[in-house]
């Protein structure tokens, strides 16, 4: 695993001119972030020595560096996920590859489903807090002590701190910018409908696929989180029908300009 890491790091310092202050994972919906990246560098993943190669045909992936709004930034455009078959290493790489190249700051985004009354489709909501419940830990196995400890806190994912500067900038928005917790759900298949209602009784907000690993990863190696969720429907079961994967990609496509306005908004924030 550190040879990995170590072996990508090398590799990727060697194509840019300075350490990025902050790393961007772009889910669905924040794409159109990329386009307002300043003196870009583009890097593919399968150039990346060490670096996981993508299951799906056509979407390799790549790293974006550049400025976004006099930021200097990594985009992470495209992501490992568990159900593509990936391990928890795999799908947590680049996270560990961040941050020994010493980047302390990770803005995670993903498309989610809305469980709370208040989430409707093209809400933006920030991640409070997760729920991981029946998945096996990514931090299983031998520990990366030079990242952090066995045994890591995870009182306070997702940065007090950074969730209120992210508050401040919601506020000052055109549009409502929600709040709750994100259930991680392994997928590939959508809840149901009974899951759903359980999740509702745990405490749960939104539920995706993705986000959650690289969360728990990043915190244990000491980074500071914000995670934000574009919601893209109504969770299984709450709507009399069902769940299609082009409808979320369509409200991702659609009504993603907020969340591309309001992360562009929020980045400068994070470091005043
Ligand atoms: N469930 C899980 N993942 C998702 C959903 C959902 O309803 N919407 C977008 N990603």
């Amino acid at each position: 695993m550190i040879k990995r890491i170590v072996a990508a790091t090398n590799f990727i310092r060697k194509g840019i001119q300075r350490t990025p202050d902050l790393a961007i994972i772009l889910g669905s919906g924040l794409g159109g972030l990329s386009k307002l990246l300043e003196e870009k560098v583009e890097v593919n993943y399968e150039d990346i020595p060490g670096f996981p190669t993508s299951t799906v045909q056509g979407h390799a992936g790549k790293l974006l560096f550049g400025y976004l709004n006099g930021i200097y930034v990594v985009m992470m455009q495209g992501r490992f996920h568990y159900y593509e078959g990936h391990n928890m290493e795999d799908v947590t790489l680049p996270i560990r590859v961040f941050a020994n190249m010493n980047i302390k700051h990770i803005i995670i985004t993903n498309a989610a489903g809305g469980i709370g009354d208040h989430l409707n489709p093209g809400d933006i909501m920030l991640i409070n807090d997760h729920l991981s419940l029946f998945v096996p830990s990514v931090l299983r196995g031998p520990n990366l002590d030079r990242f952090g400890p066995r045994f890591p806190d995870m009182t306070s994912v997702y940065s007090k701190r950074y969730l209120d500067k992210a508050r401040k900038v919601a506020s000052d928005m055109p549009f409502e910018v929600k709040e709750g917790v994100y259930a991680y759900m392994t997928g590939p298949r959508y809840e149901t409908a009974a899951d759903v209602r359980a999740l509702k009784i745990l405490g749960a907000d939104a539920v995706g696929m993705s986000t959650v690993p690289e969360a728990i990863v990043a915190k244990h190696s000491g980074m500071e989180v914000v995670g934000i969720s574009f919601i893209t429907n109504k969770a299984a079961g709450i709507l009399a029908k069902p769940l299609s994967h082009n409808e979320v990609l369509e409200t991702a496509n659609v009504a993603g300009e907020n969340m591309c306005q309001f992360v562009h908004a929020l980045v400068p924030k994070l470091f005043k």
